[in-house]
């Protein structure tokens, strides 16, 4: 007995209209969407609220067909070669949450987006039909169908030959676009919800940001956690080259969604703030 497609009401290849127009007549749950919506931290502190899960699919079906900005663009040196061993590198690894104010190395900062989310290998497609190309590219760490639908966000604080500004990790180009820039009180109110460390010592923050739609419409709501996973691979791979590269790191849950993502300039719906990592120099 042939049995139903699990994904059969998300399926990658609908049009996005009707996938979203037959979304009004299904019964299906949409779970990962209400729970994304209500577990943001919000400066309000008002009580989780449910929104409606339809508007995350109708803000991620616009979004699709915005046209892509024309960006500047910052060109960035190549991954050097680590001499570090693994079994060290993740030895030695630990949070820290001590940061001092000294500029870090364009390159460090280079590498530690590279072996995080860079471009290490390709794939032939053999499934699907692709118009120009029939290689996939993938990326340093696993994704669920590589869909990829994390972005790495970088803002600068200290690094040298780095204009303190918001900037998009383009992995395919190895290069950073220019988001543009932002203002250092609202970048720490949003990464405050308890006064723990001092930010502004963290040479840099990446903020890891799901175009949550792209995954959930394959795997519907078991895609979420496809999503987290893929976060926390990326944010491990940069805690493992930043020490290997003498920098501290720490994952940090102690964000304001809505503040972060305003900062970004995210519709906070159909991209939403996943994960945030700091890093930077230390004392030691
Ligand atoms: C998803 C996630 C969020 C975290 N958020 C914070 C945070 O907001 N502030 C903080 O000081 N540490 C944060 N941490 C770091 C943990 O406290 C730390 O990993 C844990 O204490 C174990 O210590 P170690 O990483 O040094 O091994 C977070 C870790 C994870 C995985």
């Amino acid at each position: 007995m042939l049995l139903p497609d699990p994904n059969a009401e998300n399926s990658a290849v609908a049009d996005p209209e009707l996938t979203y127009n037959s979304l009004y007549l299904s019964d299906f749950p949409r779970i990962a969407e209400t729970f994304l919506l209500n577990t943001k931290q919000s400066i309000h502190r008002i009580p989780p609220r449910i929104l409606h899960p339809l508007s995350l699919l109708k803000s991620s079906i616009l979004d699709g067909r915005r046209v892509a900005a024309v960006c500047d663009i910052q060109a960035l040196p190549k991954p050097v070669r680590i001499a570090t061993r693994v079994d060290e590198s993740i030895r030695w690894r630990r949070s820290r949450r001590k940061f001092v104010k000294r500029a870090v190395d364009l390159g460090k900062v280079a590498s530690i987006l590279y072996y995080a989310d860079g471009v290490t290998g390709e794939a032939k497609a053999t499934k699907v039909e692709l118009c120009s190309d029939d290689r996939i590219r993938l990326l340093a760490h696993p994704s669920a169908g590589a869909i990829y639908s994390i972005k790495v966000y970088l803002i600068a604080q200290n690094v040298q030959g780095l204009e303190n500004m918001i900037y998009l990790y383009d992995h395919y180009r190895h290069v950073l676009k220019r988001i543009g820039s932002y203002d250092s009180k609202e970048l720490i109110e949003s990464l405050t919800v308890v006064p723990t460390i001092t930010v502004s010592d963290a040479s840099f923050v990446l903020v890891l940001v799901s175009d949550v739609w792209k995954v959930l419409r394959k795997y519907g709501n078991r895609g979420l956690r496809y999503i987290f996973i893929e976060a926390g691979q990326i944010a491990e791979n940069v805690h493992l080259v930043s020490r290997s590269l003498g920098l501290g790191s720490l994952d940090f849950g102690n964000y304001y969604d809505k503040l972060l993502e305003d900062l970004l300039g995210l519709d906070g719906l159909s991209s939403q703030a996943i994960h945030v990592v700091l890093a930077g120099a230390t004392a030691d």
